[in-house]
């Protein structure tokens, strides 16, 4: 028994839609929940004017009755608001009448830092508009939907899952966050920056040791390697590991099998060990630039500035929430794989059997 999720959506297409498969039945879904994610994704002191425009809400089409999972395939929809002003430039079938709105011009001059110029060249696309629509992140707005449904599984078995940025711009305090911020954006440029995930309440034994696709570490870098703009993951103390004595660098274990650190960020051999699972992910600043990096016209093979288009300055704190979605995803997927169940009380009664196995909490 695992969790699947496949989604599908334009920027400004109609709708973005997610499919979530190997829910169980029973789970209680609170609407104004998954709202409250989709709304902090949308905030943040960089955001682009759009996030205004757009307020999502969550809108259920199957596998929900009076807000109980079925265990049938839970269908997301998130309607995007901004789409009646690209009504023409982006119908799905051929447009009637004259063009009109937005996106009713061919894209020739890619982005570098961005899926432009590798996408119109994979898929043979004369306009990046058919590349970059997809590439947007504006599709984290579904799976923050679909990691919202994952924290309410997670919070049946005690897991909190909280992500926060830490770094903007290279600064640490929301102050300078925002000098930062106004600062690019004063110099028509764009910011990156670093987020952590904590995840709390996760019992020992989710994951496991030797494969890519069983190692929680690796699928939760994978999930984060997976968000827009993420270029660097570390779990635990990652990086700075590399330059420490081994003595300095692992978490002792005390007779009650706590530990006083946590420097392993609650990952030893691909499996959690009881300890907060506690990892980073590093963005690159956003590539789409206000005063345009020299790129090369698609269409005429001369050289010329990249497309300018609506955008943020920096979207760290939404990646924050990004981010928190996709390991709050990981960790459902791993926990729905070790204790199962089609009803959400066989879930919950394999996980509290295993704890009493375990003799976890290890203070109870
Ligand atoms: C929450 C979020 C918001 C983003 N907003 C923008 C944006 O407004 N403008 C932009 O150029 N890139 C933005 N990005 C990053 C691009 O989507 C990303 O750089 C691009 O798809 C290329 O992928 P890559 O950076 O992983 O190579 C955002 C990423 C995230 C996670």
């Amino acid at each position: 028994m695992t969790l699947e999720l496949r989604t599908a959506g334009e920027s400004h297409g109609p709708a973005l839609v997610a499919i979530v498969m190997g829910l169980p039945a029973g789970l209680r879904l609170d609407r104004d929940a998954i709202d409250h994610d989709l709304r902090r994704r949308q905030e943040g002191y960089g955001r682009s004017p759009r996030q205004q425009l757009e307020q999502d809400r969550v809108e259920v089409l199957a596998g929900l009755r009076h807000g109980r999972t079925l265990g049938s395939p839970l269908a997301l929809v998130i309607r995007n608001q901004d789409h009646e002003n690209w009504a023409w430039g982006m119908s799905p079938w051929p447009p009637e009448g004259d063009a009109s709105g937005k996106g009713t011009t061919p894209v020739t001059l890619p982005r570098p830092g961005h899926a432009d110029l590798a996408g119109a060249l994979k898929y043979g696309h004369d306009d990046t508009r058919h590349t970059l629509e997809r590439a947007s992140a504006r599709q984290t707005a579904v799976q923050v939907a679909a990691g919202a449904v994952a924290k309410a599984l997670l919070r049946e078995i005690g897991i909190e899952v909280v992500g926060r940025a830490l770094e903007i711009g290279g600064e640490a305090t929301v102050e300078e966050w925002k000098h930062a911020t106004d600062a690019a954006r004063a110099d028509r440029e764009t910011l990156g920056g670093v987020i952590e995930v904590v995840s709390d309440g996760v019992p020992p034994g989710l994951g496991s040791y030797a494969e890519k696709e069983t190692r929680l570490d690796a699928r939760i870098a994978a999930a984060l390697m997976g968000i827009q703009a993420v270029k660097g993951v570390e779990i635990g103390d990652g990086f700075a590991l590399a330059r420490v004595k081994g003595s300095e660098a692992h978490d002792e274990i005390r007779a009650d099998r706590g530990r006083e650190t946590n420097r392993a960020g609650g990952i030893e051999g691909g499996v959690t060990n009881g300890e907060p699972v506690v990892v980073r992910a590093a963005m690159k600043p956003l590539p789409t630039l206000m005063r345009p990096l020299r790129s090369v016209d698609l269409e005429t093979g001369e050289p010329g500035a990249a497309l300018v288009e609506r955008s943020d300055v920096q979207a760290v704190e939404a990646l924050a929430v990004v981010a928190e979605a996709a390991v709050a995803w990981e960790l459902a997927r791993a926990a729905r794989e070790k204790f199962g169940g089609d009803a959400l009380g066989d879930f919950l009664a394999a996980h509290t059997a295993y704890l009493e196995r375990i003799g976890w909490p290890r203070n109870a």
